[in-house]
């Protein structure tokens, strides 16, 4: 019986390098076929690529999702700057770090206010944004559909569902940018992490004015609805709120703005598919779910291992880190067929791309909706559309992010 060689260059993957970037499949699926499960010494952590292992890890209740905490504790073992405690301090509310009863209790608070019909009621406002935001692009010849389409849309559509009044947004929308590279790349660097924390105490000065008009007077926004959400006697305190939507603008902003640029990039490197959504519209909704598997935005989901445990036949300890890697398991053949195939039909179509569990992506049905909104306009009015020079990416840890998608309209 012959045993394979172990090809150690493949376990070795540099999820930074230029080229993994650029197109990280390639070393993800190397990876996978070596160890669906593997402890990369390059980044101290557990790397999960394979698709039963990575959605088994998303529900088991020993794997931890608070990696604030122990950040937090160095840093003030470190006697960190007050104002980068402060934000952390911020994160750890943040029900995505949160684990068990604590997590159940503040995501079953939010639900009751972030429910479809609060999405369904900005419809009308979300299909005005990318109007706009299209009829705008429109006029160029020659586009960045980074710039131009995909990242002027969510965070203008977060501060409609807050509820933020018209004359702020521009002030909203700039917080989220000073303070996205803390919350998206790794949680390292600290000359990051101190620029982010002006912008983060800003903003939840903002936010805690705007929770305090909510109190006096509810409307019919998403602050108003999370500082009246209820359950027996239980609801979110004020601080709560601020970072509930903190939250909001985080998960939702960078995100939204990469799927609706990979997608845009997806349909112009398989024309195919793209004729295919022309000719049946109606493929929108399962064309969504194949660019959030194909290339989905959120590349890797952090976890620490709370209790010792088995997985993939390997034996993780308390304390480790884990990266789930959504993007490797969402191109799992033991899972799906044809793997790096881009097929909008795909039915069933079980991706990892919002998460899975306690923690699924609560946004979710916001997403859908942004991306199936603007998508089907902007191909409508910009017509056949061709690459006009190279692609570039974020070189970023967590997420899948292109810098700019530059296009000539034909
Ligand atoms: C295409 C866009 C999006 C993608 C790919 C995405 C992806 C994800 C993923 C993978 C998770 C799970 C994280 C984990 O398990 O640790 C998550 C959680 C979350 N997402 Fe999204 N998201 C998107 C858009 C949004 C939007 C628009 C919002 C809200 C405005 C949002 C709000 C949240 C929240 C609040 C959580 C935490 C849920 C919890 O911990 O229970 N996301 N998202």
């Amino acid at each position: 019986v012959s045993v394979p060689a172990i090809d150690h260059d493949a376990l070795d993957v540099d999820l930074l390098a230029p080229e993994t970037i650029a197109n990280p499949y390639p070393a993800l699926a190397r990876l996978r076929e070596q160890a669906p499960v593997h402890f990369s010494e390059r980044y101290h952590s557990w790397l999960v690529s394979g698709y039963a292992e990575c959605h088994g890890a998303h529900t088991d209740p020993r794997i931890s999702s608070d990696r604030i905490t122990p950040v937090l504790r160095r840093l003030e073992q470190r006697g960190a700057a007050p104002e980068l405690l402060e934000v952390f301090c911020v994160l750890s509310r943040w029900m995505v770090f949160k684990d068990g009863a604590d997590h159940r209790r503040v995501r079953g608070l939010v639900s009751l206010a972030f429910t479809p019909r609060a999405v369904a009621r900005i419809a009308g406002q979300v299909q005005e944004i990318a109007d706009a935001v299209v009829a705008a692009a429109a006029g160029e010849e020659r586009l960045d559909l980074v710039a131009g389409i995909a990242a002027a849309l969510p965070a203008r559509v977060i501060a409609v569902l807050l509820g933020v009044p018209e004359g702020d947004r521009d002030r909203f929308e700039a917080w989220s940018d000073e303070i996205s590279p803390l919350v998206f790349s790794d949680l390292g660097d600290e000359r990051r992490h101190e620029r982010a924390a002006v912008g983060m105490g800003e903003l939840v000065e903002f936010l805690g004015a705007a929770v305090e008009r909510a109190r006096e007077q509810p409307g019919e926004d998403l602050i108003s609805g999370l500082v009246v959400a209820q359950e027996g006697s239980d609801a979110l305190t004020d601080a709560e709120v601020v970072g509930m939507c903190t939250l909001l603008l985080f998960a939702g902003h960078e995100t939204t703005t990469n799927l609706i640029g990979s997608s845009l990039l997806a349909l112009i490197a398989h024309p195919d598919q793209r004729a295919r959504l022309e000719r049946e519209p109606a493929l929108i909704e399962p064309a969504i779910e194949e660019f959030l598997r194909f290339d989905g935005p959120a590349r890797i989901s952090v976890r620490i291992v709370g209790e010792d445990l088995e997985l993939g036949g390997r034996r993780l300890r308390a304390g480790e880190r884990v990266y789930l890697l959504l993007n490797a398991a969402n191109r799992d053949p033991a899972r799906f067929a044809a793997p790096d195939r881009l097929d909008i039909g795909r039915d069933p179509n079980p991706h990892l791309g919002f998460g899975f569990g306690p923690h699924y992506c609560l946004g979710a049905s916001l997403a859908r909706l942004e991306a199936r909104t603007v998508i089907p306009r902007a191909l409508e009015r910009l017509g056949p559309l061709e690459l006009d020079g190279p692609l570039s990416w974020h070189p970023s840890l967590l997420g899948r992010s292109l810098t700019a998608l530059p296009v000539r309209r034909r």
